[in-house]
């Protein structure tokens, strides 16, 4: 059917809404990438600055994300282009984030799928060998490639049904499902002995360690986890129906994205400093450091280890399609392309872009664009520049491009829902937000050790800016 032509497609219930917004936000930000952040910031200081930065900068982008995104009823560039052409390039960059996330994102989704087997057919046997198995398997060529191309169309399977049928539908029964998997690690991990130094660990801020750096850390992953500044919140926004409350759906969603990187972290760290592990190893921590400490459990551990990749693996999917559905939709909107066929042109790409990051942990690890292998230039790329800066377009957008009555209305339904907090909200993202934003992109940016990198990433906001009203 050609759906670009007729009716836009939309969310089927509200309960559907909330479980595809927080499968986007809740992935492998929230459980891989979240606690190695924390296991190397430091701690409770690093989880203090996120909480602030989530619940400062992330919910209002959020909801002007969501109100957005229904005004426009269109995706990314379509909406930004609908208001004002001379943001369109803040839509684009977002379809580019949407690519670049994805250039590393299904190479992870693929070693997590690969885990849950590998977690009974032997990987847990030997926990001293669990490090170096994992470096061989990340390194090898074919095997890796295998996993993420089982996982990238998985994706594709799913936003090829749709927005109700697919991503809804998928979302529904995936998110609950991670929930449930995740408390249960969470209670084991607890009730180790020796725990409390983890609860410690994470819970008792120690500021010492904190420096620039951990503030830029500490925003980009806000962003990342709660899927903000490339348009995907606008996106999922888009599909909407006017009867909905857009502020109580933007801070449910962010409540339910924090709430699983708080649990997360409370499966891994009780039980890492439990076995007197390190916490500071880096992005191998769930890899490494967690089947290590399900190894020492003895049976019960390979069980527990099955159940982790598993929600693992299905928070990872939500996300991903999310990603999917976000250059998706701009060529459905925008492009006037049919699904199935947007769907695959996209997903090819990304297929590409997946084999050059998974190869570069190993065959093509001595090829270097701006310094840095394929699966880095993707992930710092977005994680240190575009998203921050992304999340700023959209607050400058919002705050000083659109009307202030408009959105008043977005937010209210046209009155007839309260927003007591509507003032508070509109001039923290019309001032504070771009301000602060700011300071630390500046700040953390100027720390980038890739410099042409990051002068590749500034020149690429500049000239899409430039020729924002051709785009
Ligand atoms: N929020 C997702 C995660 O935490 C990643 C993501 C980023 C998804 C941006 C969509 C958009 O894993």
């Amino acid at each position: 059917m050609e759906k670009s032509q007729g009716k836009r497609e939309s969310w089927g219930s509200r309960i559907g809404f909330i479980m595809a917004a927080a499968g986007s936000a809740v992935g492998l930000g929230n459980i891989w990438r979240f606690p190695y952040l924390t296991g190397t910031n430091g701690g409770g200081a690093f989880i203090l600055i996120y909480l602030v930065f989530v619940l400062g900068v992330g919910l209002s982008i959020m909801t002007a994300e969501f109100a957005v995104g229904r005004r426009a009823n269109l995706a990314a560039a379509g909406a930004f282009k609908k208001f004002n052409p001379r943001f369109t390039f803040a839509g684009v960059l977002g379809v580019l984030s949407a690519f670049f996330i994805m250039g590393f994102y299904p190479v992870v989704g693929g070693w997590a799928l690969a885990y849950v087997f590998k977690s009974v057919t032997g990987l847990l046997s030997n926990s001293a060998a669990i490090g170096d198995y994992f470096g061989t398997f990340i390194t090898s060529s074919i095997e890796p490639l295998v996993w993420m191309l089982i996982y990238l169309l998985a994706n594709i399977l799913i936003v090829a049904r749709g927005v109700q049928g697919g991503i809804e539908k998928a979302s529904k029964v995936m998110m609950p499902s991670l929930y449930v998997l995740f408390i249960i690690i969470a209670i084991r991990s607890i009730t180790l002995p020796g725990a409390g130094a983890g609860l410690e660990f994470i819970f008792k801020p120690d500021f010492s360690q904190v420096t620039g750096s951990t503030f830029l850390a500490a925003l980009g992953q806000a962003f990342f986890s709660l899927s903000l500044g490339m348009g995907c919140m606008l996106t999922y926004g888009s599909y909407l129906s006017k009867e909905e409350n857009l502020q109580k759906n933007a801070l449910i969603v962010t409540l339910m994205d924090t709430s699983v990187a708080l649990i997360a972290a409370i499966a891994i760290f009780p039980a890492l400093f439990a076995f007197g592990m390190e916490p500071a190893v880096g992005p191998g921590l769930v890899f490494v450091v967690v089947p290590s400490i399900f190894a020492q459990m003895g049976g019960i551990g390979v069980i527990l280890s099955v159940i982790f990749f598993i929600a693992l693996t299905l928070a990872a999917l939500t996300s991903s399609v999310s990603l999917l559905e976000v250059v998706v939709a701009y060529l459905i909107d925008e492009r006037k392309m049919e699904r199935k066929k947007s769907v695959n042109l996209a997903g090819g790409i990304m297929v590409i872009t997946g084999i050059l990051s998974s190869l570069s942990m190993g065959a093509l690890s001595g090829v270097k664009i701006l310094g840095v292998g394929f699966f880095d230039f993707f992930d710092i790329l977005t994680d240190k520049i575009f998203l921050a800066i992304g999340g700023m377009l959209i607050a400058i957008f919002v705050g000083w491009f659109m009307k202030k009555e408009d959105l008043k209305d977005e937010l209210t339904n046209g009155g007839t829902i309260k927003f007591g907090l509507f003032e508070l909200w509109y001039n923290v993202t019309k001032y504070i937000i771009p301000i602060a934003i700011g300071v630390v992109a500046v700040a953390g940016i100027m720390s980038i050790e890739q410099t042409a990198l990051m002068i590749f990433g500034i020149a690429l906001i500049v000239v899409l800016a430039i020729f924002s009203k051709k785009l």
